[in-house]
């Protein structure tokens, strides 16, 4: 099964090179794509999807449209087009990072290295974290950190390996420290964001930016932390990353409907209409796998994950894929940002990201872009 449905994924990617062109694809409406220049923040999934495409393949066509997305995330960052944010990491590790590691490209590593510098940046040592959006003493967002942040932190310790400076290994572990801290909260659930006081780093309270309520568990923001804890671990072997991981995952696992596939937030009134986000099962499916790989062989919850992926999956492709369908997406049925009133309900280009990664794991224990191999 897994097989038909990465075929049909290639097939997909396949067409779309030439219906995309040189923009990249965000979220859909009616079934299409909305596409734009390379000024969001979902940018490098498309990116990704090629590098994935090409090592999978080995077709050169792959390889040279995702080369083709790196020129262009290098006038991004030259032009610094919408990088005021902490999204730098899904952005860079999935295009020039991934550049790298499968073409061992020394401009991709370089620029690489600058984005992670850029990211950087955003740290703010009188509050001890990394600010999520806007400028530096912004008033509204100079305090907040967010947990979608865990997965920028690989391309802090990426670049701590590359360099051997210490200060990304530093600055990436207390961030994971200050969201395991604050952002995750003693039953397992998580908040979407946490604000500081930027001036002393006097903790203030959890707030939502997508989920349901200030005080729910946006379904997204929980498998955010699955893989990014499980990241963290694989980057610095500390155990507690790793136990974040299972408490977050179990978490999710345990609070799924009947087809395995996550609604849109945890607390959510589920009726007729509540969205699923199948992006986030996909999320989920993809860094459950990491997190299985760092467990003991004995580990006694190791099936009940390894059953979580399978069944997550299994439903993702039977009843959320494209397969066979003449569509520009993979999977069906995200949701963006249900709380802001977006929720086209349809197609997420990290979805279909994840969904590939998860994918090409379970087929060949490929992986996505987030390390070296
Ligand atoms: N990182 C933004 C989102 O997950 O929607």
């Amino acid at each position: 099964m897994w097989n038909k449905a990465i075929e049909d994924a290639v097939d997909k990617i396949r067409t779309n090179i030439n219906r995309f062109g040189t923009r990249f694809p965000h979220v859909s409406e009616d079934g299409a794509y909305l596409m734009n220049d390379n000024d969001d923040w979902t940018n490098g999934f498309w990116s990704g999807m090629l590098w994935l495409c090409y090592e999978y393949t080995g077709d050169e066509e792959f390889r040279l449209a995702a080369s083709r997305t790196v020129e262009d995330f290098r006038r991004r960052f030259e032009k610094k087009t919408v990088l005021d944010h902490h999204d730098i990491g899904f952005l860079y590790s999935l295009s020039s990072k991934a550049q790298w590691i499968v073409d061992k490209d020394e401009s991709g590593r370089q620029l690489t290295l600058q984005a992670a510098d850029h990211l950087l940046k955003r740290w703010r040592p009188e509050g001890g974290y990394i600010q999520a959006w806007g400028p530096e003493g912004d008033e509204k967002e100079g305090g907040r950190i967010i947990i979608d942040c865990l997965m920028n932190l690989p391309l802090l310790f990426w670049a701590g390996q590359q360099t051997g400076d210490p200060e990304y290994y530093q600055i990436a572990a207390m961030q994971a420290d200050k969201s395991r801290r604050y952002l995750v909260r003693g039953d397992d659930s998580s908040y979407h964001t946490f604000f500081f006081d930027p001036k002393t780093g006097e903790p203030i309270g959890g707030a939502t930016h997508q989920g349901y309520t200030n005080g729910s568990t946006w379904t997204r923001g929980q498998a955010w932390g699955v893989y990014g804890f499980a990241l963290a671990y694989r980057y610095t072997q500390n155990p507690v990353y790793l136990e974040t991981s299972k408490r977050m995952a179990r978490y999710f696992l345990e609070r799924l409907p009947e087809d395995y596939v996550a609604y849109w937030d945890f607390n959510a009134p589920v009726t007729d209409g509540t969205s699923r986000d199948s992006s986030a099962s996909a999320i989920v499916a993809a860094g459950l796998q990491e997190l299985i790989g760092h467990m003991d062989k004995d580990d006694q919850e190791r099936t009940y994950f390894e059953q979580g992926v399978m069944k997550s999956m299994t439903s993702l492709v039977q009843n959320y894929s494209t397969i066979s369908e003449n569509t520009e997406g993979l999977l069906k049925h995200g949701s963006y940002h249900v709380r802001g009133g977006l929720s086209p309900d349809d197609y997420m280009i990290w979805g279909d990201y994840f969904y590939l990664e998860a994918l090409i794991r379970l087929e060949n224990g490929g992986r996505g872009y987030w390390y070296e191999r």
